[in-house]
């Protein structure tokens, strides 16, 4: 959206209703807790850790770090499981508690499961995946819907010390390949098919696509039975769920983590190459996303609290599972989406669920708020009490929405920014202090430390600087390594400013100190909250023997936030065709994913490079934009005459 991350001059209060009775109420105790968590740092995260984990061994020391290496380490020599952290902690005082309350795709259906009930879940399943030889360290891939059994299958992993990797069940079963082949997972928990806004979607169908050449590590799957479709079972490798647990005890002696110790890889999209295994231990993680959790969106005990992502995203690990969990809150899991059946499903869920925390994003606040007011009014949400964004800017005029309308200004909105890297939120109000600013992040959490850097990286001190983000210091919750890869991690996050970690996005600091994403400043998009790298999406085109080269750069729209355009230049005895756009954008699908589709595609003759062959995609994202008269000088280019045709040929992009 044109207006996004330019500051707007309007400040809200939290609500009366929302303060009274928060955990940190007005923004002196923000100001001070914000404070003593970087200048007395470890003193900070050691009484959080006490108060928030529960270490069968207590940890030496609290923080190790050092931002040209990236060698970082939290909660030293302590062991933990993160299992017993999100489950047996709570049986005592809240075996009966529901911990997921799940709303199936159809409005209505529902499933309470408890503590309880979840614990012996997680049980019975870790000791079957200990039975068929998963260990310590091993790698599990998990493909599955927005079911219950999908919290359940990530803990059965941490309970037994197996590092899971949950694949985004949109994602086509070429990506399910690339990401268990780069893990070398040893198995795969999926289910017969998953449902979403009425429609099937063939998980199992996909694993087994993924599957069928040879030469993967996949020694087993087990499969969990949801629809009741039929399903292709390979003898000696597949195996329902259901079967497998049905004779293990629902007790499974909990492996003993170091706190270092891997609890998950999620793969993520960078602005080269293949998306990369980020991953997250066990103690600095797990207490950075409780303790957001539990502050940012003021969380009390009997909050039904619900984040309609899907689990498939670092969105849901943190704030569907291992925050809410950890915090032994009732967290609603939604498989269904935001305009199904109409877009006043989420109010109706609202009313009917009781709840009182609500979190989603803002391509999906967009994609309801243009249906009209009357999905929403005619519902009563008086339940409400606290409203979520995450996973891009949301632009002013959508944040009124959501807090006139949705909310009819009785609620905090908390825009939380933050990254599949950063494990949980950076950058946020606290619901019940923090003076609201539509379209900002407002104000950094504790122990998170950003600066705003110049392209050369100097810092840019004081206020009313916009600049880069990046932050001066490591916090628990930060990524340790990318999987297999620690010089990527390097390369990718703490070499362009070297003893910094580097966000990827542009921000502006107002008067205030509050924060305003601008937006990624590399070659990353943000479509509906879909993370994606042009160079996968470029790759995808170009793997279709039509394709010469392709360049991918995104635009703004009016509901994904950010749209996909792609200059495709053919070769030699192809012709352009609506056919031909067809097949490629069919190839990307069949290759990544729906998600990564292309919006628009423009055939181009040839693109816009500099002497030395690299493509300058400032002028083509100008072109995408719409503001061809800002493509800036072009006359360094090996050709410059390619820009005047391509600006000629936007009317034909299909
Ligand atoms: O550009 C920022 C944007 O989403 C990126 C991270 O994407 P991902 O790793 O998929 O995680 C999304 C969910 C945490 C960031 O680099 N982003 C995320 N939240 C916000 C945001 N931009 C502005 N405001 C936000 N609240």
């Amino acid at each position: 959206m044109a207006d996004v991350g330019l500051p707007v001059d309007e400040v809200y209060e939290p609500p009366a209703r929302v303060r009274e009775g928060a955990l940190v109420a007005d923004m002196e105790t923000y100001r001070e807790m914000y404070r003593r968590s970087v200048e007395d740092r470890d003193a900070f995260w050691r009484e959080m850790a006490e108060r928030f984990l529960t270490f069968s061994k207590p940890f030496d020391r609290v923080v190790e770090e050092d931002l040209y290496t990236g060698k970082i380490a939290w909660f030293i020599g302590g062991k933990l499981n993160a299992s017993v952290q999100c489950l047996d902690r709570h049986l005592a005082a809240r075996g009966d508690k529901t911990a997921i309350l799940w709303e199936g795709d159809e409005p209505g259906t529902n499933r309470r499961v408890t503590y309880r009930e979840l614990s012996e879940m997680v049980n019975r399943l870790a000791n079957a995946l200990r039975r068929r030889g998963v260990r310590k360290g091993d790698r599990v891939a998990i493909y599955m819907g927005m079911v219950p059994e999908l919290a359940a299958a990530m803990l059965a992993c941490a309970r037994i010390g197996a590092i899971h990797s949950v694949i985004f069940g949109g994602f086509s079963p070429r990506s399910i390949r690339d990401r268990i082949d780069d893990s070398t997972c040893k198995a795969v928990i999926t289910q017969d098919e998953g449902r979403r806004g009425g429609r099937a979607v063939p998980l199992k169908a996909n694993v087994d696509e993924a599957l069928a050449e040879p030469g993967h590590s996949v020694e087993f799957c087990i499969v969990y039975r949801h629809t009741g479709t039929p399903v292709n079972m390979v003898a000696g490798r597949d195996e329902w769920w259901h079967d497998a647990v049905a004779n293990e005890p629902a007790e499974c002696p909990p492996e003993q983590m170091d706190s270092e110790d891997p609890l998950f890889i999620l793969y993520t999209s960078g602005s080269t190459g293949k998306p990369k295994g980020v991953l997250h231990t066990h103690a600095g993680y797990l207490l950075h996303v409780m303790c957001s959790h539990k502050y940012v969106f003021d969380i009390r005990e009997d909050d039904i609290y619900c984040c309609a992502a899907d689990v498939g995203w670092i969105t849901g690990h943190s704030y569907i599972v291992y925050g809410p969990l950890g915090n032994g809150s009732t967290t609603v899991m939604f498989e269904s989406i935001p305009t199904y059946p109409d877009a006043g499903r989420y109010w109706d869920m609202v009313d009917r669920l009781g709840i009182t925390v609500f979190y989603t994003a803002p391509t999906a606040i967009r994609a309801i708020a243009r249906e009209g007011n009357e999905h929403v009014t005619k519902y009563r949400r008086t339940s409400l009490r606290v409203l979520g964004t995450v996973g891009e800017p949301i632009n002013p005029e959508a944040w009124r929405w959501y807090f006139n309308v949705v909310g009819e200004g009785r609620c905090s909105i908390v825009d939380t920014y933050w990254q599949t890297e950063t494990g949980g939120h950076m950058i946020s109000g606290l619901a019940g202090a923090t003076p609201m600013k539509p379209g900002s992040g407002s104000l950094p959490f504790f122990g998170v430390q950003p600066c705003v850097v110049d392209e050369e990286g100097r810092e840019l001190e004081g206020n009313g600087v916009t600049g880069r983000l990046c932050m001066k210091a490591s916090w628990p919750g930060m990524m340790r390594t990318v999987y297999g890869d620690h010089d990527r991690f390097v390369q990718t996050y703490l070499t362009t400013y070297p003893g910094k970690y580097f966000t990827g996005d542009g921000c502006h600091r107002d008067k205030d100190g509050y924060y305003w994403i601008t937006g990624r400043v590399d070659d990353v998009l943000n479509v509906s909250g879909h993370r994606l790298g042009t160079a996968e999406i470029e790759g995808a085109l170009v793997g279709h023997p039509a394709v010469a080269e392709a360049a991918v750069v995104g635009y703004p729209h009016d509901i994904k936030g950010t749209g996909i355009y792609a200059y495709v230049m053919l070769k030699a005895g192809y012709t352009a065709s609506d056919e031909l756009a067809k097949e490629l954008r069919d190839a990307v699908r069949r290759e990544i994913s729906a998600i990564a589709t292309p919006d628009r595609i423009q055939f181009v003759e040839g693109l816009p490079k500099t002497r030395s062959g690299k493509i300058m995609r400032r002028i083509l994202r100008k072109i995408a934009e719409g503001e061809p008269e800002n493509v800036g000088d072009v006359t360094t280019l090996a050709d410059p005459a390619v820009v005047r045709d391509i600006i000629e040929g936007v009317g034909r992009a299909r």
